[in-house]
């Protein structure tokens, strides 16, 4: 029995083979750093870095290569967002469904007199945007919202967030960690300040790798939260003031750039729209299939409107990290049980802390998978 992999949310598998194919290449034939050497290998890595930075740029409607800022990782770019533009007595707006990437810094920032308010979402995770305009406030500085939640694939809705902040002045961010690569996404037309997003999920690329987009006036509020060598102005203590290399210090995760690179280019062929009408069909077929099987609740939207491909499932009288494992152990399905690191989200959809199993589809995934997936589920329930 070949095994079903429904993990992707948490990160996306397989890769397709470019991805690694690539890493290697750079790890074994090129081998060079980036802006430090002028030889040919060292041009040949800044090459595939610009060129990673424009097809970063091409796949959000973004201006500015240069304000496309690679860090190490999603967490890592919302943590610089975060950490970097609160200030002591400002005070900012995120929803009730973040993830721990975004609630940990904001717990901490808290203790440093940034104030922070959940803006209620319902009881499928859905953003009540009625609600923003009475929670503003006038020392507001940042509107921040995981575009879809890792727990139920609520998608909200960021055109109109956007609309709100636009009118108001006041930067808006979206953390991309379960929309970049799965739906469309503009920066521009959503009247973005900053865009957060990972390599490793939807954008199909390695770990260890993300970037983070900044508006050009929005970047200049920010302080960096890490300095260091640039191989930039070099005669200077000081950080530089330009960007991407203000907030690039360090010698960057060369074999990610080539592998994420290479990533983009395979999605780019594929379209960001091909894989959106793929999970939709693929998430109609689940929720089908849900709807017959007594004994199992889905949590969430369940229909393919406003979602994306991510299910968190309750199997009420019975023990979910049971129904877990046993997916694993008898249907060689991986899922994964528990809190998904965002245990608001959980309180705001009523299951909290008990926890769901979570399904979570990607590009590889077909219908064979989903049915294999539904037969385990149906036999798990009644049994
Ligand atoms: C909504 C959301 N935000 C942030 C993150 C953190 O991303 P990473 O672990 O890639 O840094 C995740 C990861 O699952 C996520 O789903």
């Amino acid at each position: 029995m070949h095994t079903v992999y429904l993990d992707n949310a948490a990160t996306s598998f397989p890769k397709p083979p470019a991805v690694g194919a690539r890493m290697r290449e750079y790890v074994d034939e090129v081998g060079a750093p980036v802006n430090r050497g002028s030889y040919q290998a060292a041009q040949q890595a800044e090459l595939v870095t610009l060129r990673l930075r424009q097809r970063l740029c091409a796949l959000f409607g973004f201006a500015d290569p240069s304000h496309v800022i690679l860090t190490p990782g999603n967490t890592w770019g919302l943590n610089m967002l975060l950490l970097g533009a609160l200030r002591p007595g400002d005070h900012v707006m995120v929803s009730a469904m973040e993830h721990n990437a975004v609630m940990r810094p904001l717990t901490q920032l808290a203790r440093r007199g940034v104030a922070f308010d959940r803006i209620p979402c319902d009881a499928e995770g859905r953003l009540q945007t009625g609600r923003i305009e009475p929670m503003l406030r006038p020392n507001t500085r940042l509107v921040l919202l995981a575009h879809a939640s890792n727990v139920s694939g609520t998608v909200q809705d960021a055109a109109a967030v956007g609309e709100i902040c636009a009118a108001r002045g006041i930067p808006f961010a979206l953390d991309a960690a379960q929309t970049a690569g799965h739906i469309p996404l503009d920066f521009t037309a959503l009247q973005l300040s900053a865009l957060s997003i990972p390599a490793h999920k939807g954008l199909m690329g390695p770990q260890g790798i993300g970037a983070l987009l900044l508006r050009p006036d929005f970047a200049k509020t920010i302080e960096p939260l890490v300095s260091g060598g640039t191989g930039s102005v070099s005669d200077s203590e000081d950080i530089p003031r330009y960007l991407p290399d203000r907030f690039e210090p360090g010698t960057p995760n060369l074999p990610g750039i080539y592998g994420w690179e290479a990533a983009l280019e395979y999605l780019e062929g594929v379209t960001v729209e091909a894989v959106a009408a793929h999970d939709r069909a693929l998430s109609a077929r689940l929720l089908g299939g849900l709807r017959d099987v007594p004994g199992v609740s889905l949590i969430g939207p369940d229909t393919t409107e406003g979602r994306v491909g991510v299910f968190s499932l309750d199997f009420p009288g019975k023990d979910n990290a049971e129904i877990a494992a046993r997916l694993e152990e008898e249907f060689s399905i991986l899922t994964r049980c528990g809190l998904h690191c965002a245990p608001n989200a959980h309180r705001t959809l009523g299951t909290f802390p008990r926890g769901t199993v979570r399904l979570s589809l990607g590009w590889f995934n077909t219908e064979a998978d989903i049915d294999r997936a539904l037969q385990a589920i149906k036999a798990l329930s009644a049994g």
